[in-house]
């Protein structure tokens, strides 16, 4: 029988970056790793994969735009493991055109849907299974974009990337996060939020200059931190980054 010490929940990882975030945390002794993914079949081949590298891991549905899926996969986890250690929250879309066309009313739904509203609906359904963990660690994967600091000046990182309705997204998805960081901050919670930085992935079309597991590590280390680790933070690999 393996010893499970940690249960992890990856969101949207039967590809990309969240993938990546799943196969470094499965290295970690002890670590189980659950493969969120909106298709069953999808997650399915993921988790396969990783299992023939003789990697812990599951696939487990959840699509985080659907509060139903959300409220199964919280009952899979609580009747198999009766707890969650770790949740990233790495589902995301970027619905914008690159063309720089403001983005129409549907764009920002969709996007919201899941990039605030499917990463706040899935870790207030797993806050009871957190709160059973001895050392609860939650992630959020966000983005440069989302940095009001970088687009309010004219030189700042990025500026030229117009995507209205995907910078709005992650950076409410920044708030969200640090209404948990300060509301779990007494209970020694470990909330922060990482930006993989430009990977190469479909959600950009492979445009990125990194790579998956250059885009996972800040994930992985904020998922693994200890007790006087950071909480309520917002960083990259190469350091803290500006709100
Ligand atoms: N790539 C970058 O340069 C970059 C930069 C900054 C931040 N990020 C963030 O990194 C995260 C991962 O993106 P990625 O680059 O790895 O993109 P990706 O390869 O397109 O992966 C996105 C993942 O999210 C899943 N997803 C989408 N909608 C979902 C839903 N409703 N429920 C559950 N899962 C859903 C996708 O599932 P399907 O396969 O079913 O579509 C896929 O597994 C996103 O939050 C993104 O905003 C990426």
């Amino acid at each position: 029988m393996i010893f499970i010490s940690k249960v992890v929940l990856v969101t949207g990882a039967n590809k990309g970056i969240g993938l990546e975030i799943a196969k470094q945390l499965a290295s970690y002794e002890g670590y189980h790793i659950l493969i969120g993914s909106r298709d069953a079949e999808r997650g399915e081949q993921a988790a396969e994969a990783l299992k023939k590298e003789g990697l812990s891991v599951e696939a487990l549905t959840i699509d985080v735009a659907d509060d139903r899926s959300i409220e199964a996969a919280v009952q899979t986890v609580k009747s198999k493991f009766g707890r969650l250690d770790v949740l990233i929250n790495n589902a995301g879309v970027l619905l914008d055109t690159f063309t720089g066309a403001p983005s129409s009313r549907a764009i920002f739904e969709q996007t919201f849907s899941v990039n605030v509203f499917g990463a706040a609906s899935t870790t207030e359904a797993f806050v009871p299974l957190l709160e059973k963990s001895a050392a609860a660690r939650v992630v959020f994967v966000s983005s440069g974009l989302g940095s009001l600091t970088f687009l309010a000046d004219p030189e700042g990182r990025s500026v030229s990337f117009p995507a209205p309705a995907y910078r709005c997204s992650k950076a409410a998805m920044n708030m969200l996060a640090l209404t948990y960081a300060q509301r779990f901050r007494a209970q020694g919670w470990k909330v922060n939020i990482h930006n993989p930085g430009l990977v190469a992935t479909d959600i950009n079309n492979h445009m990125g200059t990194r790579t998956a597991e250059e885009g996972a590590m800040g994930a992985v280390r904020l998922a693994t931190l200890g007790e006087d680790g950071e909480t309520g933070t917002f960083s990259e690999n190469e350091g803290p980054l500006p709100w």
